[in-house]
């Protein structure tokens, strides 16, 4: 078999391999490290994965490309599996509204926050809005990023608005040589009009909204954020059950800030993830544990909101919860792309393993958007989404936190970023 692509003499290649199920528990520290190892790619997928020299069967010739990742880490593409990707705006002044002592909450109660947010992607344009997010993702593939989830989520009860967030989601899919992965979450906040008639708005979603997204398959997911004076355990109930009647995989933001029993919920209902969790209890997560729902963590996000409490990674993974870790971008509660930095924040912050880090940064991260099949881990017959970073190994990358460590990203077999090296 020829091969289009090797990356050889790789110090630390980690494989995250196994059995294309999510890692929990002492699984989720296996990352399948190989010492001086080797890869080849023929065209778009890995062809051979293993320790030392090529073997006979596999073909090199002029056209083929060498990758020497001597002192290098290797690992499958970095996944980001929950980001508010696509929006208009900024919210910098909410940002000295919060050093003044005003809590997230409060700033979505007096109309600010995602509504915020809402009025600014309303008023963008279509291009106003690629452009941004394009913008985005060029920073995501830099940082090792080849998949990202995207919801919507800033139409607020204008219908028109989730559809433009998720055409761009689309289009970016198709340009950006990032995967896009779409989610509806037409409910992340009541619109104002609907403030004393939530169960209304929830009429909406249900009626008109979700089936118009399942018809027309415009996402495979569908997100709610359940959260005190947003929408509650009930409305969240009859919305995921909802969705998944008509097709649409269930998500939900649980037990953000106040422990309302979110996690449980998505036990219940049995979602693919539940995310944030930062005041989920600890009968919830045995109940996740018990049903394999996946925990996102989103560890960028309770650092900027700084509100005193963090999700309970050690308890998740010890009750069999698999972790999955992601920015959480959006231009509220975390306004960074950087997955690297909110890899090394899960470490510092919620105590997990570099090791365990890594798998929740990647195959962990593709089982909570269903991408398992595809990418997630260096294995033959997946796709050949590789990062390779300039750290001799895992923990070196974890611990030296805050700096861009990408030296090359390949997505589809293809060098899509290298870095420009100072002479
Ligand atoms: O995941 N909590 C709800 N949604 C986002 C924040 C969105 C925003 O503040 O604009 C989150 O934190
Ligand atoms: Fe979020």
């Amino acid at each position: 078999m020829k091969a289009t692509l090797v990356i050889e003499n790789i110090t630390n290649l980690a494989t995250v391999s196994g059995d294309r199920k999510p890692k929990k528990n002492k699984e989720q520290k296996d990352i399948g490290l190989i010492e001086n190892g080797v890869i080849a790619v023929s065209e778009d997928k890995i062809i051979y994965v293993g320790k030392g020299k090529l073997p006979d069967h596999i073909i090199t010739d002029e056209d083929t490309v060498f990758i020497d990742a001597t002192g290098k880490l290797v690992t499958p593409g970095l996944i980001d599996p929950h980001t508010h990707l696509v929006h208009g705006g900024s919210r910098e002044n909410e940002f000295s509204m919060k050093l003044e002592g005003k809590s997230y909450l409060d700033i979505l109660a007096s109309g600010g926050g995602i509504h915020s947010t809402a009025r600014a992607t309303q008023q963008a344009s279509f291009e106003e809005l690629y452009e941004k997010a394009y913008r985005s993702l060029n920073i995501m593939l830099e940082y090792g990023v080849t998949t990202v989830e995207a919801k919507s989520g800033y139409g607020i009860g204008d219908f028109k608005t989730e559809l433009k967030q998720i055409e761009v989601a689309k289009k970016l899919n198709e340009n950006h040589p990032i995967d896009v992965v779409p989610t509806f979450m037409g409910a992340h906040a009541v619109p104002l009009e609907y403030k004393d008639n939530s169960d209304a708005f929830v009429d909406k979603i249900i009626n008109e909204m979700i089936p118009y997204i399942a018809q027309n398959k415009l996402a495979e997911f569908c997100d709610i954020f359940c959260e005190e004076g947003v929408f509650s355990i009930e409305q969240a109930r009859k919305i995921l059950l909802s969705a998944k009647s008509h097709g649409l995989i269930p998500k939900i933001h649980a037990d953000e800030i106040v422990s309302i029993g979110g996690a449980e919920l998505a036990s219940e209902i049995g979602c693919i993830s539940a995310e944030h969790l930062i005041s989920a209890s600890k009968n919830g997560i045995k109940k996740m544990g018990e049903r394999n729902v996946i925990a996102v963590l989103l560890p960028g996000t309770s650092f900027n909101l700084q509100e005193g409490k963090v999700a309970d990674a050690r308890f998740m993974i010890e009750n069999d919860v698999p972790v999955a870790i992601a920015t959480d971008y959006n231009p509220g509660s975390c306004p960074s792309e950087n997955l690297q930095l909110m890899m090394s924040f899960a470490s510092i912050t919620l105590k997990m393993t570099p090791e365990e880090v890594l798998t929740a940064a990647t195959i962990n991260a593709a089982c909570a958007i269903k991408r398992e099949n595809e990418v997630g881990s260096i294995e033959v017959g997946k796709k050949a989404d590789i990062a390779i970073f300039d750290v001799p190994n895992v923990a070196y990358m974890i611990y030296h936190f805050g700096i861009n460590h990408t030296n090359t990203v390949i997505k589809n077999g293809e060098i899509v970023y290298k870095k420009n090296g100072r002479n």
